[in-house]
């Protein structure tokens, strides 16, 4: 008898029809989100779920799912697992590293250059029939090429902007608890710096770590005051890792000159403050929404359930476990 595995969101055919060779699928299509009293319910008898960020895969919902053997998130964040929990209960956690990486740091510049560039606010200028045409100091941006950029978090998709940022002769300064070797430091023409002193001397800051509660309110009011005036700060991580609060205070007060966010604190309720702003870009959590790589996440996430659903080693587990055939 095939084992059985919830997946639960809309996912595409192909991932549909993969796993269905290996398993019985059951799929919310409708896209409905699942509350956890739903979550759990339909995971009874599941040895699986394909689960997303929205998905809250926690002690209380292992307790009442004990058939449960793997959890493949489709994201390479995994902040929604409780891996401590799953690995304590026998259940691999997966994720979806790499096949995102050049997408989201494609977004994370976006969101520099948009913001940068006030190229929101440039659109609305028009769609509002407020261009009346040319002038001189019309919306006056700043310059990307040749800034310095901050980034906060180098994992594979911090390189990954920082690669970018050679096309654009910009200087490099990173922090991250873990310092890169001496190649990829000149490779990637990026400095090593204290988070104060990137602070200080970038133009543009870009957060590219994760969620975890060392991260909660990296950026807070004390951080964005030792920013400089003219600085823009890029958020394409986690909401919760930048105070939003203080964020709002800093933008209204001038403390920093503009954000780029695609994430935000109690996602998708955005603080109001935001959307007001003209010097604010926001997007919706889109870093890794191109039709390649979210078809290229969702294939991951399958083969990772399946591989483990079917003894072997999913090639993204995230938890040290035995697999069990
Ligand atoms: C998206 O935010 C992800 O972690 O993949």
């Amino acid at each position: 008898m095939k084992t059985k595995i919830l997946v639960t969101r809309e996912v595409f055919d192909e991932t549909l029809e993969y796993m269905a060779q290996y398993c019985e699928v059951e799929s919310n299509q409708a896209d409905v989100p699942l509350d956890a009293d739903t979550l759990a319910r339909r995971l009874q008898g599941c040895g699986g779920v394909v689960c997303n960020l929205t998905d809250c895969i926690d002690e209380p919902l292992l307790v009442r799912c004990p058939q449960l053997r793997v959890a493949a998130n489709i994201a390479v964040g995994f902040n929604n697992i409780d891996l401590a929990a799953c690995t304590a209960r026998g259940v691999m956690a997966t994720n979806t590293p790499e096949v995102l990486t050049d997408t989201t740091a494609d977004l994370a510049f976006a969101l520099m250059l948009a913001t940068a560039r006030r190229l929101t606010e440039a659109e609305a200028y028009i769609r509002n029939g407020q261009w009346r045409g040319w002038h001189l100091k019309q919306l006056l941006g700043v310059d990307v090429h040749h800034a310095t950029l901050g980034i906060i978090g180098m994992g594979r998709i911090g390189r990954t902007i920082a690669k970018r940022a050679l096309g654009f002769e910009m200087r490099v300064l990173y922090h991250d608890p873990i310092r890169q070797p001496a190649d990829v430091e000149r490779q990637l023409n990026a400095t090593y710096v204290t988070k104060d002193e990137l602070l200080a001397q970038a133009d543009f800051v870009i957060l590219q770590m994760p969620y975890a509660p060392e991260t909660h309110h990296l950026i807070g009011a004390a951080e964005l005051k030792k920013m400089k005036p003219s600085a823009i700060l890029i958020n394409s991580t986690r909401g919760g890792i930048v105070d939003d609060a203080a964020l709002v205070q800093a933008l209204r007060d001038g403390t920093i000159r503009a954000a780029g966010l695609d994430a935000f604190e109690g996602e998708p309720k955005i603080n109001p403050g935001f959307l007001g702003m003209k010097n604010v870009v926001l997007a919706p959590h889109i870093g890794s929404s191109t039709e390649a790589t979210r078809r290229a996440m969702a294939m991951t996430a399958a083969k990772n359930a399946v591989a483990a659903l079917t003894g072997s080693k999913p090639p993204n587990l995230l938890n040290k476990l035995s697999v069990r055939a």
